[in-house]
């Protein structure tokens, strides 16, 4: 079980992925990103997760290069994830699409680049797109968010490579039972968004009470539950205390029971769009 917050859970491409991460939704261009970046990585993180529908990838990757500095970390020491936006989707304007990503962010490679959404009939194409990219050793791993089983069936039947992630709403409401299950016996990795459901879930009484058991917050106890699943999670904090609260994941293991009481909260309810009917 994960011990440290570097810790990484293993791709099926032999690639190592932080089991934490932060993510950066609806955080704009500027100071306040560029400071919430600098202060993850100053405390520990070492992956961070952007897309390029989010706007902010040119400030992500000044918060990069100045940590790097400030850290005296090498590139090699992060993992940063981008997302390949549904417009984009095809083999060509996907190529274009990283190209796009890599100058924002200033970076000449990402460890993770994921097919955004599953549009129908136009995200085959993209992923040939991305199994060029890990062919010509462009780009660590390649994978897809908010895949359905069917559309992860119908990508490995047509597809060269298997999808190394998948990063899908996950959390105590929405615990995809059916979707861990298929994707660990496929060896594909799934990755939590909106691990604390935007905020929703921190008043509730279940976790209210299992947090005040082990001594932490609501925050901490879902973070945890995640990694326990040996799901990777990326909350998104700007805030520097809550940045440090949702790494502190690694002196306390939940029980089985305590699990088994998380995962009863579950009502299949979405945060976000449901993938299987959505318009954008
Ligand atoms: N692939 C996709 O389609 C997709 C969709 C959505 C999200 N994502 C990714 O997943 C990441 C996380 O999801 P999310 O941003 O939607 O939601 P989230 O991480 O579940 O929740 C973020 C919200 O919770 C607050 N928060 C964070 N830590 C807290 C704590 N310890 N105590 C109390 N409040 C806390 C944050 O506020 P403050 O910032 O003010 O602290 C923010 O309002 C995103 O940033 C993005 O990288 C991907």
């Amino acid at each position: 079980m994960m011990k440290h917050m570097q810790d990484t859970m293993t791709l099926h491409n032999g690639v190592n992925m932080p089991g934490l991460g932060l993510g950066v939704f609806k955080v704009e261009e500027g100071d306040t990103l560029v400071q919430a970046v600098k202060s993850a990585i100053a405390h520990g993180y070492r992956s961070i997760d952007t897309a390029a529908i989010y706007g902010n990838e040119r400030s992500v990757g000044q918060a990069i290069r100045e940590a790097l500095q400030e850290n005296q970390l090498a590139r090699e020491d992060l993992f940063i994830t981008s997302k390949v936006w549904n417009a984009d989707l095809g083999y060509e304007s996907t190529l274009a699409a990283y190209e796009a990503s890599l100058e924002k962010l200033g970076l000449d490679y990402l460890d993770l680049y994921l097919i955004h959404w599953p549009v129908q009939g136009k995200y085959n194409e993209a992923w040939r797109a991305l199994e060029t990219l890990y062919h010509e050793g462009r780009v660590k791993a390649i994978g897809v968010s908010n895949f359905q089983i069917h559309h992860l069936e119908d990508l490995i039947s047509k597809g060269q490579i298997k999808p190394m992630v998948n990063q899908v709403e996950f959390h105590p409401r929405l615990t995809q039972k059916e979707l861990l299950r298929y994707t660990k016996e496929q060896g594909i990795q799934l990755e939590a968004w909106s691990p604390l459901m935007q905020g929703e879930l921190l008043d509730n009484p279940t976790l209210v009470a299992i947090a005040a058991k082990y001594g932490k917050s609501v925050a901490q106890i879902i973070l945890r539950w995640d990694l326990q699943h040996g799901v990777i999670t990326i909350p998104k904090s700007v805030k520097e205390q809550r940045i440090i609260e949702n790494a502190e994941l690694f002196d306390f293991e939940l029980s089985t029971d305590d699990m088994s009481q998380i995962d009863g909260l579950n009502q299949d309810l979405r945060v976000g769009p449901d993938p299987d009917n959505f318009d954008f």
